[in-house]
């Protein structure tokens, strides 16, 4: 599976979590890639919107993990501050990849090895124009 999706504006980028959000099951593991500010707690927020969830969303990079209820629970993770599997380990970190809700991670790089099988990998790039062209896969990618 691959698709590809050209987000001109942040509410783009909001509508296109909104549709993932509405087609996500149980268990949906969401990889969100790009560098810092390509889009990726924007789309987090477009997509918490479709299960109902109101809060405002911003990335937990101090938390590292929020939970949040909505007609299915979102665990929104950004992994930005860990160093290494083990911390993620400790944190509890493995139930939310194997949850009863939808588990978003940003900056999953450094438990790429873990994500299971299924996730959906998100590429976010920034183009010159500032829209942003998104890859979405369940293949691990390269980049
Ligand atoms: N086409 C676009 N799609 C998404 N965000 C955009 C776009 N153009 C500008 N932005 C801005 O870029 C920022 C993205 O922030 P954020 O989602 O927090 O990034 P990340 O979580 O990837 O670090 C927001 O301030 C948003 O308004
Ligand atoms: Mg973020």
């Amino acid at each position: 599976m691959r698709e590809e999706y050209l987000c001109r504006t942040p509410e783009e980028m909001e509508n296109l979590g909104r549709q993932f959000g509405e087609k996500a099951k149980k268990g949906t593991v969401i990889s969100l890639r790009g560098s810092l500010g390509a889009g990726k707690t924007v789309f987090a927020r477009g997509l918490s919107r479709a299960l109902g969830i109101t809060e405002s969303i911003v990335s937990p990079t101090f938390t590292l993990i929020q939970e949040y209820d909505g007609t299915l629970k979102m665990y929104h993770m950004d992994l930005y501050r860990l160093s290494c599997e083990e911390d993620f380990i400790a944190l509890g970190g493995e139930d939310f990849l194997y949850s009863d809700g939808i588990c978003l991670i940003e900056w999953s790089e450094v438990i790429d090895e873990m994500l299971p099988k299924g996730t959906i990998y998100v590429n976010i790039k920034i183009n010159e124009d500032q829209s942003r062209t998104v890859e979405v896969t369940d293949e691990r990618s390269r980049s």
